[in-house]
């Protein structure tokens, strides 16, 4: 049985009727940037997330950085953040004009250990950017009370934690501003790309509003610089499609979950990712560790069964970042776990049958001593 790493036209399949409902009234309504459904979309994420307010923008990037912009982060500074994550949290913070400072992670959850961040932080340090990644929140409590006692704002890095919750609440603002990805893949997926910026402040609110737009105050009055990042009227109209569907598709992901941990419990050599007793993990990566990774994915894909890495090279270790300076045993915790880990398909359209082939495949390769 073959199982692909995601099923867009299945996706798309189960929504088609409201996605083109909602692509047709935006063609009919003959506005396409900065309308009423990008402002509707906005309502309606904040209110699902718990936030105060969204900004929509063009990407989960430019969402950390106008996130990081908005908080203070100027060049120059230096920004706590993990080794361990999309490229994009990183250049994220290089575009805001600052340098990233890895911290390495808890084991138990490849999130950043707040001990590793509070040994990060310097005199110049003006943002911590903790990553809730694979949709697992970190442990956002003991990073909150670091920033307060030094005074540094939090970001939250949520790009893959749609929907996630954090001792019963929803991520993203929970430390006051926040960044989601609309990347087609995510839990919250758009037919392209898209961001947002979950924000509590006010203040800070209309801060990216303007930066989104060029730093426009009036139209064509540029009072301050800023980027051209806006969330268009299709995406916007496409994402309340995916926000009334983020509930339910969640729910789908943790059944599946729940039956490859029932399935691969035992498994020789294998970790399991465990959900703390702080956490409820939107599950959008199942990623499990093996000693012998390589085989276990070559295996796989002889079988028809598609596996990814996320992610295969620490950013330390990135040309991107090579100016950095990072070397190799910097972030031992990091490094090991790139190349040990590996993530299975999981995705709300998946039959328990492909989870089941799946996880018989993993039982039965891992089992192999060569
Ligand atoms: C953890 C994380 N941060 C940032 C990003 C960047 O988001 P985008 O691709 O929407 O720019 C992504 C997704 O690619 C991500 O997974």
């Amino acid at each position: 049985m073959s199982v692909p790493f995601v099923d867009f036209k299945a996706r798309v399949a189960a929504v088609r009727g409201e996605l083109v409902a909602a692509l047709a009234r935006v063609l009919d309504s003959g506005w396409f940037i900065l309308g009423p459904e990008g402002e509707a979309f906005e309502r309606e994420l904040a209110a699902a997330c718990g936030a105060e307010d969204a900004v929509g923008v063009a990407s989960g990037t430019e969402a950390i950085q106008l996130a990081l912009s908005a908080v203070g982060v100027r060049a120059g500074d230096e920004v706590v953040t993990s080794p361990l994550t999309a490229a994009f949290t990183g250049l994220a913070v290089l575009a805001a004009g600052a340098r990233p400072v890895f911290a390495d992670l808890d084991p138990a959850t490849l999130n950043v250990s707040p001990d590793a961040v509070a040994r990060a932080i310097t005199p110049r340090t003006k943002a911590l950017l903790p990553v809730h990644l694979y949709g697992h929140p970190a442990d956002l409590d003991p990073l909150l009370q670091i920033a307060r006692e030094r005074g540094i704002p939090l970001v939250e890095d949520a790009c893959q934690a749609a929907g996630a919750r954090y001792k019963g609440r929803v991520v993203g603002a929970l430390s006051g501003i926040g960044a989601l990805s609309f990347y087609p893949t995510k839990n919250l997926g758009a037919l392209g790309d898209g961001g947002a910026v979950l924000v509590n402040d006010p203040a800070f609110a209309a801060r990216v509003r303007r930066a989104r737009n060029g730093g426009q105050t009036d139209r064509y009055h540029h009072a301050e610089p800023g980027i051209n990042s806006r969330l268009d009227e299709m995406q916007a109209a496409v994402l309340r499609v995916s926000l009334r569907h983020l509930e339910a598709g969640n729910a789908r992901r943790r059944e599946l979950a729940a039956l490859y941990r029932r399935e691969l419990a035992g498994t020789d050599g294998m970790v399991l990712p465990a959900e703390q007793a702080y956490a409820r993990s939107n599950h959008h990566l199942f990623v499990v560790r093996h000693p012998r990774r390589d085989a276990l994915m070559a295996g796989l894909a002889e079988r028809g069964i598609a596996t990814l890495i996320h992610y295969p090279v620490p950013l330390h270790l990135q040309g991107a970042f090579a100016s950095l300076g990072g070397r190799r045993g910097d972030f031992p915790v990091a490094e090991r776990a790139a190349a040990e880990i590996v993530s299975l398909p999981l995705y709300p359209e998946m039959t328990d049958a492909q989870a089941l082939a799946v996880a018989a495949a993993v039982r039965e390769l891992a089992a192999r001593r060569t």
